[in-house]
C-alpha cells in the first residue's frame, strides 16, 4: 500500500467548504486505485486561530509541516477580522518561503461544459509558470514619513538564481508539451528588473533549440489572454505578473473558482503545497455554493506531483464530464451546491472506474 501523509489546512472562508469535499474525492480515488492511501492531519490555522492565539500558526508550525509528503490548503484571509498582511505573511507566504516553493504552476484550459466568456474559446490549453519566491513580493521597502509627506516604497528583488530557476522550469515543461515558451515582460525602459529578466530568458533559450519562444509586454499579454489564449503553451512570469495573469486564466475558463495551482519545492527537501488560485471568497462563504472544481483540480495536481498522473487524468476527465452534464455551481451558470457537485464527481468516479 502506497501511503501519503497530507497536512490539510482548510484555512478561511470557502476553504472550509471546498477542502472537505475534495478530501472525499481523493478518498474515492484511493479506493478505485486499491493500493493507495492518504492519511490526513488537519490543522485549524486560519484567521479564527489568530483571534484565539494571536498568531496564524504555532511557533513550531513549519517544523510540524516539514514531516508531511504534501500540504493541501484551501485559502487564507478574512480581511474583516484580521488584516491581510498579517494572515498572509503569517501563514501562506511563510509556508511558500520556508519550504522554498519557488515555482507556482497554474494551468488554464478550455473545459467542456463551462460557460467561458470568450466568444470562441478555441480550445486553449496553457500553463503559467509563476516565479513564487521573490520579484515584486519582496520584504524590502516600507512606509516613511507621516501625513501628507508619507511615502510607500516597494523594491522588487530579482536574483539571477531565482529567475534562471523559473525560466529553466518553463523550458523543461514546454519540452513535454507543445514546445513553446512565452515570457511575460515589461522591458520598455521603465523598470530595471525587466531588461534583466529578458537577458536571463534569452540566455536560457540558447540552451533549448527545440523550444520556440515569444516575449510580450505584460499589458499586451494580458489582453491576448482574453482575445487569443490559444496562442499560448507555457508562459513564464514574475511573481506579480503571474498572479494577475492566472486570475484572468480562471476567468476565461469561466470562473476563478475552477483554477488550480501547485507551489512546488524543486529540491525535494521540503513538502510542496497545493492550493487553488482563488481566495477565501468572503462574499459567498456560508452559502454552500462555492465551486469545488478549483480545489479538486488542485488535488489532481497533487496526484501528478506524487507521480500518479494516470489517476489524476481519470479524475479530471470525470470532473469535465460532470460539468458538461450540468452539475454546476452558480458561478458557472448552475444551481447546484458545493456538496452536490462533489458528490456527483465521487459517484461518477466509482461508476466509471470501479469495474475496470
Ligand atoms: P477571491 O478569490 O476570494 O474572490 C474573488 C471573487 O471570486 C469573489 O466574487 C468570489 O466570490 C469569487 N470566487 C472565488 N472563488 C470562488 C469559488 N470557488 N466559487 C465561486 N466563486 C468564487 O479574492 P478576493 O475577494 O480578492 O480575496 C478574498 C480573501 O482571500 C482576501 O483575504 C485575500 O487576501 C485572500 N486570498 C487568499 C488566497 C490564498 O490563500 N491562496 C488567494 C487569493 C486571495
Ligand atoms: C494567490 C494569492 C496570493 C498571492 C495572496 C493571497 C498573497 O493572490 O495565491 O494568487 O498574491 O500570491
Ligand atoms: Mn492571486
Amino acid at each position: 500500500m502506497k501511503t501519503y501523509d497530507i497536512a490539510v489546512i482548510p484555512g478561511d472562508g470557502i476553504g472550509k467548504e471546498v477542502v472537505p469535499v475534495s478530501l472525499k474525492v481523493l478518498d474515492t480515488i484511493a479506493e478505485i486505485h486499491g493500493g493507495l492511501k492518504f492519511n490526513y492531519t488537519e490543522f485549524p490555522w486560519s484567521c479564527d486561530y489568530y483571534l484565539e492565539h494571536g498568531k496564524m500558526m504555532p511557533e513550531d508550525g513549519i517544523q510540524t509541516l516539514s514531516n508531511f509528503n504534501g500540504i493541501f490548503l484551501g485559502a487564507i484571509g478574512n480581511p474583516n477580522v484580521v488584516a491581510d498582511h498579517i494572515s498572509l505573511w503569517g501563514l501562506l507566504i511563510k509556508i511558500r518561503r520556508s519550504f522554498e516553493q519557488s515555482i507556482n504552476i497554474r494551468p488554464a484550459k478550455y473545459f467542456k461544459g463551462l460557460r467561458s466568456p470568450l466568444v470562441n474559446p478555441n480550445d486553449f490549453d496553457l500553463i503559467v509558470v509563476r516565479e513564487n519566491s521573490e520579484g515584486e513580493y519582496s520584504e524590502v521597502g516600507g512606509r516613511i514619513h507621516k501625513g501628507e509627506d508619507e511615502i510607500a516604497i516597494q523594491n522588487a528583488v530579482f536574483t539571477k538564481k531565482g529567475t534562471e530557476r523559473a525560466m529553466k522550469y518553463a523550458f523543461e515543461l514546454a519540452l513535454q508539451r507543445r514546445g513553446h515558451v512565452t515570457s511575460a515582460t515589461k522591458s520598455n525602459g521603465i523598470f530595471h528588473s525587466m531588461p534583466f529578466w529578458d537577458d536571463v530568458f534569452n540566455e536560457t533559450k540558447q540552451k533549448y533549440s527545440d523550444v520556440q519562444t515569444s516575449s510580450y509586454h505584460i499589458d499586451a499579454l494580458a489582453a491576448f489572454f482574453v482575445t487569443r489564449p490559444e496562442i499560448f503553451d507555457v508562459i513564464v512570469a514574475s511573481n506579480l505578473f503571474g498572479d494577475i495573469l492566472t486570475d484572468i486564466g480562471g476567468a476565461i475558463m469561466g470562473s476563478i473558482g475552477i483554477a488550480p495551482a501547485a507551489n512546488i519545492n524543486l529540491n525535494g527537501k521540503y513538502p510542496s503545497m497545493f492550493e487553488p488560485v482563488h481566495g477565501s471568497a468572503p462574499d459567498i462563504y456560508g452559502q454552500g455554493i462555492a465551486n469545488p472544481i478549483g480545489q479538486i483540480w488542485t488535488a489532481k495536481m497533487m496526484l501528478d506531483h506524487f507521480r500518479e498522473a494516470e489517476l489524476g487524468k481519470k479524475l479530471l476527465d470525470v470532473v469535465e464530464d460532470v460539468t458538461n452534464d450540468g452539475f454546476k455551481t452558480p458561478d458557472i451558470g448552475g444551481k447546484m451546491s458545493t456538496i452536490e457537485v462533489a458528490d456527483e464527481i465521487c459517484s461518477r468516479l466509482q461508476k466509471t472506474y470501479s469495474l475496470s
